[in-house]
């Protein structure tokens, strides 16, 4: 064992795997299989674009670990940013990358009628629904469309799509049964994780101070930061992240502060009603989940990094004058050695599952 009682004990926080789940009390439809059915079944249908081009699943494949590998989505028009994976989303406090969302359904909602994705309108989309082969469905869950104004039409349609998406939750990988073997004290089986793979963990929680924003069992804090990605859409644009992603939260009327929240107490909503935006936010984007993520490149934000190995030579020649002056001081060169870069590509691939 070449970790430290210390390391062993950080290792234990990063589980156990999967985490118990509760249903989503937002959500009047999570959990329940009937929606659940309806949302998998709209999640792949061309119905939910108003040009029948678009599924959810042109930019969040099943089959490429719910992203597409293109760096930047493209929709009607090429997107400003990269497709995030699915996996793993239920019970999260913010969505998007830059939190434009507190909730899942809101999540799933805003793609329905954005006019470079789905481009619905609550209108055109109540009306599609109401002439589909999915009336019977929709109507045995949530009552007469013909008896709901359009947008609780959309809210519950958004909601069937984010109970179908809380069951998307990745297997335990070669590091959670190395975890688990430490917990039951079980040298034998934790000696079978390699030891390439045990130095990128140590370098991981060690010199790389990685596990401070990738923290917890899905390896991020879910909280905004500035990673040292250039955030130029181009020569004159800028992804603004979190800042502009807290000023289309608190206009949106999608939030659990709103009325589509189905808790009659609301909770949740002080998240939303006590953020402020501040020029820190400016450039910082939410910490991605490290699980699955060998399935899922480009990486970042903007999709700028090809493949992990990319990833690793980022953060060890970040670029410290990129940095916001007001930025955390939690990056700095790392000067790795080519094995330590690799031992760290090794751990990161491990928190993915073996391709079977
Ligand atoms: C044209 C490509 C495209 C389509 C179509 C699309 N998405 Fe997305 N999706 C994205 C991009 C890009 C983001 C990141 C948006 C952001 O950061 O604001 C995203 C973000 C999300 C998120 C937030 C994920 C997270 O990690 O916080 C959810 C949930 C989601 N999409 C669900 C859906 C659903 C459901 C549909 C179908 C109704 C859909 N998407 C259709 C490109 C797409
Ligand atoms: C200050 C918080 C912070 C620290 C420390 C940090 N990361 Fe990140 N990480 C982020 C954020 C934020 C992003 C997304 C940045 C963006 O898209 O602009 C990210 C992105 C990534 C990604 C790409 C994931 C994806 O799906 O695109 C990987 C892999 C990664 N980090 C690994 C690491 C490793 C390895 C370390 C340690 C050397 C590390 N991170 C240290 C916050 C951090």
């Amino acid at each position: 064992m070449i970790l430290t009682p210390d390391e062993i004990a950080q290792t234990l926080s990063f589980g156990p795997w999967p985490p118990e789940t509760r249903p989503d009390i937002s959500n009047k439809a999570s959990g329940h299989e009937a929606a659940i059915a309806l949302g998998a079944a709209l999640f792949t249908d061309t119905i939910l674009s108003a040009d029948g081009r678009f599924t959810c699943a042109s930019c969040h494949d099943p089959a490429q670990g719910f992203t597409v590998r293109l760096s930047r989505a493209a929709g009607r028009k090429v997107l400003d940013r990269n497709s995030p994976s699915l996996w793993n989303l239920s019970g999260l406090r913010w969505f998007g990358w830059g939190g434009k969302s507190d909730n899942l359904w809101a999540a799933s909602l805003h793609p329905i009628i954005a006019e470079l994705e789905m481009a619905h309108t609550a209108d055109s989309w109540a009306s599609a629904l109401s002439t589909s082969r999915y009336t019977p469905e929709f109507e045995t869950i949530f009552g007469p469309i013909a008896e709901q104004p359009p947008q609780t039409v959309l809210v519950n349609t958004a909601k069937t799509l984010a109970a179908y998406q809380e069951t998307l939750v990745t297997n335990a990988t070669p590091f959670d049964v190395f975890r688990d073997a430490l917990e039951r004290d079980d040298l034998v089986a934790a000696a079978r994780y390699s030891e390439g793979a045990q130095r990128g963990l140590q370098f991981f929680l060690g010199r790389g101070n990685c596990n401070i924003c990738h923290s917890g069992p899905r390896f991020s804090n879910n909280e905004f930061h500035d990673a040292g990605v250039p955030y130029f859409l181009d020569t004159t644009t800028v992804d603004p992240g979190r800042f502009q992603g807290l000023k289309l939260l608190q206009s949106s009327p999608y939030t659990l502060a709103g009325e589509w929240n189905d808790d009659d107490d609301n909770s949740g909503a002080w998240a939303v009603q006590s953020v402020r935006q501040t020029h820190a936010d400016f450039g910082t984007f939410r910490t991605p989940s490290l699980r699955g993520v060998a399935e899922t490149a480009p990486y970042m934000h903007n999709g700028s990094l090809t493949d992990l190995a990319a990833v690793v030579r980022h953060y060890n020649e970040i670029d410290l004058e990129r940095m916001h002056a007001e930025g955390e001081a939690i990056l700095l060169p790392l000067n790795m050695t080519e094995i330590e870069m690799s031992d760290l590509v090794e751990f990161i691939e491990s928190l993915s599952e073996l391709p079977k």
